[in-house]
C-alpha cells in the first residue's frame, strides 16, 4: 500500500515538469531456455521509475532505487534483473532468464525522471534452434525426426540417386509439447523398389530457413568375404565436408554382444583410434578427402561378420552408411567358381589387370618354360595347392584404385615331394605379385582373379599347377 503511495507521488512530482514523449521501438530474437536482454534506455536525471509490461501484464518495476515485485506477474517471478549499477547512467535494459515460448510478444519500457516520461517498445521474438535429426531405417520404411524446435520447422526427404516416384509416399506429422516447442516426425514407405543402394536424405529447415540440418541413410548391399583375405567396407561422404569427424561401429552377427565403436576418426587433427589395432584403419590420404572405406586387413569369419555402420558428422549434417558382411571359412572350390560367376567388371579394369598381369608375369613365364625343359617329369600336385590370387577394386568419387594379393590356400600338402634344392618350395607364403592365364572377376565390391578356364583347369591341372609353383617360388625368393 505504501509503495502505491509513493508511486503515486512519484508520479504527481514527475508530472508538475513538462513531459517530453518519445516512442523508439526494438525488435530482439531470443534463444529459448537462454538468457535475453530487452534493450531500453533513458536520459539519465536524479531519480527515475521503471515500469517494464508485457502489454498490460507487470513484469517489472523500479522506483526509490530498488526493484519493486509487489505487482509482478508470477509467470516472470525470479526471472527478472535490471542492470542495477547502470540504471542511474540511464540502462533501463531489462535481463530476462531462462526465457520461454509463452515469453514472445511485445514489452513496454516506460522511464519517468523529472525531465519527462518515455517509453520504449520491443517486440520479442524466440527461437529454438534445431540441436539434431535422427534417422533410422527399418523394413520398407525410413524415418526421420528432429525435436524441440520453434517455431514449427519443415521437413523435405530426397533421394540419391533421384527417386523415379516424384513426391515419395511420406507420413509427417508436427506436435507441439507444452512448452510451445514443436517436433517433426516422418516416415518415409519405402516399399521394396527403392531399398537398398539408395541414399535418403532427411532436411529440417528452421521457419526462417537459417537453419538447415541434413541427415541420412544408405544401407548398403551384403558383402561377402573369404576369411584371411584383405577387403574394403566401403563408405564415403555424399558430398564434401569440412571438419568432420567419422566413427564405425560393429556388432556381431556371430556373437550377442551389442554395437561398438570400433574406429573414429577426426578430420581436423586426422588423427584416428581403432579397437581393433592394425586389423581395420582407413587410408588417410583418402580419409580426409571424405572417402571412409574400411580396410579389414585380414577378416575372421567369427570375429568380423557382423553389421559394419558408418557414421560422418559434421556440422549440421549426419550421414550413415550400414554394410551387413559376411566372412566365409570354407571357400568354394575353384572349379564351382569359375563355372558359376560370369559377372565381370568394367572393361577398363579388365584390361588394366591384364595388362600388369601380362608385364610383371612374361619374363617369369618364359623362364619357368626355359626351366622346365631341363627338368625330366612334371609332377601333380592337389588342386588344393592352388595360390590365390585377388585384386581388390575400390572406387571413391575422387579416384579409384585396385589392390592385388596372392595367397597360397595349402601350404602343408606333398611335403615328401619337395625338392631338396628348393627348401621353400612346399611352405609359400602369402605374397604380392602376380601370375599368368588368369580371369578377373568381379564380385561385390573387389575383382578376383582366377585361373582362366575350368577345361584347361581340369585337363591338364599338372601343368598350370606347377607353372604357379614356379612363380611363386620366384615370388617368395624375391621377398
Ligand atoms: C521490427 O519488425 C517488424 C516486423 O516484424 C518491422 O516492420 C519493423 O520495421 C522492425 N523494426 C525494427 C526497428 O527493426
Ligand atoms: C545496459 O547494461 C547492460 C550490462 O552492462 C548492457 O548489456 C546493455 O547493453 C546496456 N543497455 C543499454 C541500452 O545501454
Ligand atoms: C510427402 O507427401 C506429401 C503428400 O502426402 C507430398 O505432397 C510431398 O511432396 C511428400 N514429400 C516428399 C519429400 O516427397
Ligand atoms: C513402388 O512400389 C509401390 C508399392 O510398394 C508401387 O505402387 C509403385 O508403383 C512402385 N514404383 C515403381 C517405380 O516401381
Ligand atoms: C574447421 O576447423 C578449423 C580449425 O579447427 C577452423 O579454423 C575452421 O573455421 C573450421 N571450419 C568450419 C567450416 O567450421
Ligand atoms: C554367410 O555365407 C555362408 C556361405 O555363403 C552362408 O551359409 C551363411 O548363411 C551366411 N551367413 C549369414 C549370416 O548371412
Ligand atoms: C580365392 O579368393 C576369392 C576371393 O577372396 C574367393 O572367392 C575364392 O573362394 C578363393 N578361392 C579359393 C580356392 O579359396
Amino acid at each position: 500500500m505504501a509503495e502505491t503511495l509513493g508511486l503515486l507521488l512519484a508520479f504527481l512530482t514527475l508530472l508538475g515538469n513538462l513531459s517530453v514523449f518519445h516512442c523508439k521501438e526494438a525488435n530482439v530474437t531470443c534463444i529459448v531456455h537462454e538468457d535475453c536482454i530487452l534493450p531500453c534506455s533513458f536520459r539519465p536525471s536524479g531519480t527515475v521509475v521503471i515500469h517494464w509490461y508485457k502489454q498490460q501484464t507487470p513484469v517489472h518495476s523500479y522506483y526509490y532505487n530498488k526493484d519493486q515485485f509487489g505487482l509482478q506477474n508470477k509467470h516472470f517471478s525470479g526471472r527478472t534483473f535490471l542492470f542495477n549499477a547502470h540504471i542511474l547512467q540511464g540502462n533501463a535494459s531489462l535481463l530476462l532468464r531462462r526465457v520461454k515460448v509463452q515469453d514472445k510478444g511485445r514489452y513496454k519500457c516506460y522511464t519517468s525522471t523529472k525531465k519527462g516520461n518515455h517509453e520504449m517498445f520491443v517486440n520479442l521474438a524466440l527461437k529454438a534452434m534445431i540441436q539434431s535429426v535422427t534417422m533410422e531405417m527399418g523394413e520398407g520404411v525410413v524415418s526421420c525426426s528432429a525435436l524441440n524446435i520453434y517455431p514449427s520447422p519443415s521437413l523435405t526427404w530426397t533421394t540419391d540417386p533421384a527417386s523415379s516416384l516424384g513426391s515419395l509416399p511420406n507420413v509427417t506429422t508436427t506436435t507441439a509439447d507444452h512448452r510451445g516447442l514443436f517436433s517433426v516426425h516422418s516416415s518415409l514407405l519405402i516399399g521394396s523398389n527403392l531399398s537398398s543402394d539408395h541414399a535418403y536424405f532427411c532436411s529440417v529447415a528452421a521457419a526462417d530457413r537459417c537453419q538447415v540440418w541434413t541427415a541420412s541413410w544408405k544401407n548398403q548391399e551384403d558383402m561377402t568375404a573369404v576369411e584371411g583375405h584383405p577387403l574394403a567396407i566401403p563408405c564415403v561422404a555424399p558430398h564434401p565436408l569440412l571438419n568432420f569427424s567419422l566413427t564405425w561401429a560393429f556388432s556381431s552377427s556371430t556373437s550377442s554382444e551389442p554395437s561398438a565403436v570400433l574406429l573414429r576418426y577426426d578430420s581436423r587433427s586426422r588423427g584416428s583410434s581403432s579397437l581393433w589395432e592394425g586389423q581395420a584403419e582407413l587410408e588417410p590420404d583418402r580419409a580426409v578427402e571424405g572417402d571412409g572405406s574400411l580396410w579389414l586387413r585380414s577378416p575372421d569369419s567369427l570375429e568380423h561378420s557382423g553389421l559394419y555402420v558408418c557414421t560422418f558428422s559434421a556440422l549440421h549434417s549426419k550421414h550413415t552408411v550400414q554394410t551387413r558382411l559376411n566372412v566365409t571359412t570354407a571357400p568354394q572350390s575353384v572349379h564351382q567358381e569359375i563355372v558359376e560367376r560370369s559377372r565381370w567388371c568394367t572393361v577398363s579394369s579388365v584390361a588394366f589387370v591384364f595388362t600388369i598381369i601380362i608385364l610383371l608375369a612374361l619374363p617369369q613365364c618364359l623362364r619357368q618354360r626355359a626351366a622346365r625343359g631341363a627338368s625330366p617329369a612334371s609332377r601333380a600336385y592337389g588342386a588344393d595347392e592352388m595360390l590365390n590370387v585377388t585384386a581388390v577394386h575400390i572406387s571413391g568419387p575422387h579416384s579409384s584404385s585396385i589392390q592385388i594379393s596372392i595367397q597360397h590356400l595349402q601350404a602343408s600338402a606333398n611335403q615328401e615331394e619337395a625338392e631338396p634344392d628348393k627348401p621353400g618350395s612346399n611352405n609359400l607364403k602369402p605374397t604380392n605379385g602376380l601370375l599368368p592365364h588368369y580371369v578377373v572377376e568381379e564380385e561385390e565390391s573387389f575383382l578376383s582373379v582366377k585361373p582362366l578356364t575350368p577345361a584347361r583347369l581340369q585337363e591338364n591341372t599338372a601343368e598350370i599347377q606347377d607353372e604357379d609353383r614356379g612363380i611363386a617360388e620366384k615370388m617368395v625368393s624375391n621377398n
